[in-house]
């Protein structure tokens, strides 16, 4: 089969367009960010499309948890620095009052910026 073949030129085409898609899927990433996690200072990286609290869990960090689906409030924190957003809408168990203080719900909030966070720990009966 010659160079100057229909199905060599074909397939010089798609290899063409194969090198193209890598080159298109290596400069395409999705931002990560930086949080510092208070009181201890603890830091992880938190890709932009993932919750803070799944980031937090894969970096070994532990923020406390129940439902994962901003219902419950376990996961509340305070936001000292940066920016968050609710691709899904405010959770139900983070109120506007709450959100305009400065606390986030870690299961459903996700990282627009570098962060600096504050873990409030639960109260156990004593
Ligand atoms: S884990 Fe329930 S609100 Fe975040």
């Amino acid at each position: 089969m010659g160079s100057d073949h229909p199905l060599a030129q074909k397939q010089t085409q798609s290899t063409g367009c194969l090198k193209h898609r890598k080159d298109i899927a290596t400069t395409i990433t999705e931002p990560v960010y930086k949080i510092t996690v208070l009181p201890d200072g603890e830091q992880f990286d938190c890709a932009a499309g993932q919750p803070i609290l799944t980031g937090a869990h894969a970096a070994d960090v532990l923020i406390s948890y129940s439902c994962r689906s901003g219902q419950c409030g376990s996961c509340l924190g305070r936001l000292l620095a940066g920016e968050v957003t609710y691709p899904r809408g405010q959770p139900d168990a983070l109120s506007t009052e709450q959100r305009d203080a400065g606390y986030a719900l870690f299961c459903s909030a996700y990282a627009v910026s570098n962060l600096t966070i504050e873990l409030i720990q639960p109260e156990f009966p004593r």
